[in-house]
Parts: C-alpha cells; structure tokens; sequence
C-alpha cells in the first residue's frame, strides 16, 4: 500500500474551508484505492503570523521539507495588511516558499467544460466545445525577485523601484517544461513576452528561439507580445493550446484565464522544480491560482473545486498516480456539469450550494 506523505499548508481565510473539503475528497480516494495519507498540518501565512510571530514560521518550513509535496491553500488579506510589507503573508511566506524548493515551472490549467459554458463569461458560439488551454508560469524569477527599493529624493518625495530580471538558464528551462507539456498536448505552444519594451523580453524572445530550434524544432513555436495576448484570450482561448510566459504576465494572465474558464474558484495549479521526491517524482507545490476571498470567507460558500484539483494534481505530478487524478478530475466535472451541483461562482442562476455540499456532491462520484 503506497505512502502519500505531503505537508497541508492550508493558510488564511477560504484556505482552509477549502482544505478541509479537499482532505475529506482525499480521505475518501485513499480509502477506495488502497493508500495511505500521511500528512502533516502546519501553519503558514497570516495563521504563521497569528500563532509563530511569523508568516513562514521553521517548523512549517522543516515540514515540508520532510514531505514528498507540499498541499497549499493560501494566504494574506486584510488582517495583516498593516505590517511592513515584507512580513505580509505573499511575500514572507509564499515567495520563500517557492524559492526555497525552486519551484520555478508553475502549471495552470485554463479548462471550461463544455457543459458549464454558461459560467463563461465568454459567448457560447466563440466557445462551442468549451476551452482547453494551459499556461506555463515562470514562478521563481523576474520582477517578483529582482532587487527592490523604497528611497526618499532630495526634494521630499517617495521613489520605489522593482527590478525585473533573467538570465539565459532561467529562461531556458522553463522553455524546457513548457516544450514538454506541449509534447503531451498538440506541440502547438506560444511564448508571451513584451519584446517591444523589455530587454528582459528581448532576451527571453531570443533565448526561447534558440533554444526550440536547436531541441525542439518539431515543435510550432510562436510569440506574441502581452497586451495582444490578453486581448487574444478573450476574443478567441482556443487559438491557443500551451502558453508559456514570465512570472509578472503568468500572473495576470491566469487569472484572466481563471475567469474565462468559469471562475477563479475552479483554476487548479501545479509549481514544480528541480527536487526529486521518495517516489522518483518531483516535489511539488499545489494550490489554487486563486487567493483567500477575504470577500466570502467564514461564509461556507467558497467553491472547494480548485483546491481538490490542486490535490489531483498532486497525485499526478509527484506521486506518479495519473489514474487516481483522472478520476477525481472526473468526479468533479459530473459533479458541475451532469449533476449540475455549483456553488454561487459558477451558478449563474442555477441554485447553488455551499462548499461542503460541493464535496459532499464531488464524493459521492468518486
Ligand atoms: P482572490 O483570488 O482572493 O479573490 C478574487 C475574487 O475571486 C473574489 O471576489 C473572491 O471571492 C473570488 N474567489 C476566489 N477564490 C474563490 C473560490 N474558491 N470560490 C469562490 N470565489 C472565489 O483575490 P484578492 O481578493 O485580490 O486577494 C485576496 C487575498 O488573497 C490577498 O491578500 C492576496 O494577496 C491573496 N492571494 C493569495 C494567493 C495565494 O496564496 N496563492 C493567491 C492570490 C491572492
Ligand atoms: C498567485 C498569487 C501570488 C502571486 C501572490 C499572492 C504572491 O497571486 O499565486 O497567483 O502573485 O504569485
Ligand atoms: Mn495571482
């Protein structure tokens, strides 16, 4: 019976409402298939703040060090909006994290299902068989981690700089995980950058196509600048198939994704790296592209779906159990699609239910 040891970092406001119900999913799948789940809770985020004094406190740290992948909600909001910036929970916890374990290839899967096209806020006829594209996010790089200043100039005013930054092998092997998704879909993939503008853009361009042509020219390699790519993704997803773009633009971009597909509540994430976990896998972060909805949250309403696919992610990517993600993946589209269970998000009219009757409705098709 395989051991599934992964750390639950469930974070702050809808984190762990939503954690909760992705753990009740995946007590149920292990019971069925015969695993064990062997996991660890830990706090993080404004949760770390509240109990350690920090938002990613060591014990957190060392314990998911000591598992195979890391389970996240997420983090920060109005509660601790008043520290110093750099103790607030997305830059003292989160942006560590994924640095820590060089998580630098973040998956986001942009997929509507047909039957819940009525979510999209997309016309039907634009997207008849619904969408299914993915974007690859560079996570660990550019204006995220570049240097940073707040200065005050001689004349009394405030200046802040970020800086956004690449060099050639951070570029180059995203291109690498964003080639190998491709290789798995239709070899069609398009680079995001701002090349126009940006010298980090200039050399991303340059180094992306140097790099497909000498490892990967069977592939259909195009780039498009990031304004135009926004505007495209609304007028037609579907041109698309695999998008792959620095951290800023991936940032935005998924969410505009998210919201397309139906809701931010039902976008998935995936950020893996370089660390090889006990099953031969790699160690990796799953959580929702999503935030905590401070807006919502305490309310039982939030929709569980992104952080149990976050979970089936998990279960694909550093556990190597691709059947056991498809099912759960496919438990959740009947759920939402055939059973027409939804949560106020994606209802649009229809009745909907709260965040346990979601799982509740999820489990019952596993
Ligand atoms: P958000 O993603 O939390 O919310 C944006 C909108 O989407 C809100 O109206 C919210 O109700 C809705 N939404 C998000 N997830 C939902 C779900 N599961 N079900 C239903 N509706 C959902 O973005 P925000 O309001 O800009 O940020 C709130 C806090 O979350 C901020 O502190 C932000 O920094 C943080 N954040 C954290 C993460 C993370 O930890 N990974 C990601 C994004 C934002
Ligand atoms: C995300 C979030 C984070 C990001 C924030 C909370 C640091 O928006 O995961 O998309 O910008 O990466
Ligand atoms: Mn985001």
């Amino acid at each position: 019976m395989p051991t599934l040891k992964f750390a639950v970092l469930s974070g702050d406001y809808i984190g762990p409402e939503v954690m909760t119900e992705a753990l009740r999913v995946l007590e149920h799948v292990a019971k069925k298939e015969n695993l064990t789940l062997s996991y660890q809770h830990a706090d993080v985020g404004g949760a770390g703040i509240d109990n350690h004094g920090k938002a990613l406190p060591d014990s957190t740290l060392a314990t998911c060090q000591q598992a195979d992948a890391i389970l996240f909600g997420s983090v920060g909001g109005p509660k601790w909006e008043k520290l110093p910036p750099k103790e607030q929970p997305e830059r003292a916890a989160l942006l560590p994290l994924r640095k820590a374990f060089n998580l630098f290839a973040n998956i986001r899967p942009g997929l509507l299902y047909k039957d819940l096209a009525d979510a999209s806020p997309l016309k039907s006829e634009r997207i008849p068989n619904g969408i299914d594209i993915v974007c690859i996010r560079e996570l660990t790089g550019g204006i995220y981690f570049g240097a940073k200043s707040t200065i005050t100039l001689e004349n009394g005013e405030q200046q802040a700089t970020d800086t956004m930054v690449y060099k050639t092998s951070e570029i180059e092997r995203i291109a690498e995980a964003a080639a190998q998704t491709a290789r798995t879909r239709s070899k069609k993939i398009c680079s995001v950058d701002k090349a126009n503008v940006l010298e980090t853009s200039v050399l991303w361009r340059k180094t992306v196509t140097a790099y497909f042509a000498k490892n990967h020219p069977d592939l259909a390699l195009s780039h498009m600048y990031v304004d135009n790519a926004a505007m495209q993704l609304a007028r037609d997803p579907n041109q698309f198939d695999v998008l792959f773009t620095e951290n800023m633009f991936g940032d935005i971009l998924s969410d505009e994704m998210a919201v397309i597909c139906g809701s931010l509540g039902m976008m998935s994430s995936a950020s893996l790296g370089t660390i090889q976990n006990s099953h031969g896998k790699p160690f990796g972060l799953f959580e929702p592209a999503g935030g905590t909805a401070p807006d919502i949250a305490g309310k039982g309403i939030a929709n569980p779906c992104a952080q149990i696919l976050s979970a089936a992610l998990m279960f694909r990517y550093s556990f190597g159990l691709d059947a056991i993600a498809a099912k759960i993946e496919a438990a959740v589209r009947k759920t939402v699609t055939v059973d027409l269970v939804r949560t106020g998000d994606i209802a649009f009219g229809k009745p909907a239910v709260g965040t346990k009757a979601m799982a509740d409705a999820i489990i019952k098709n596993l």
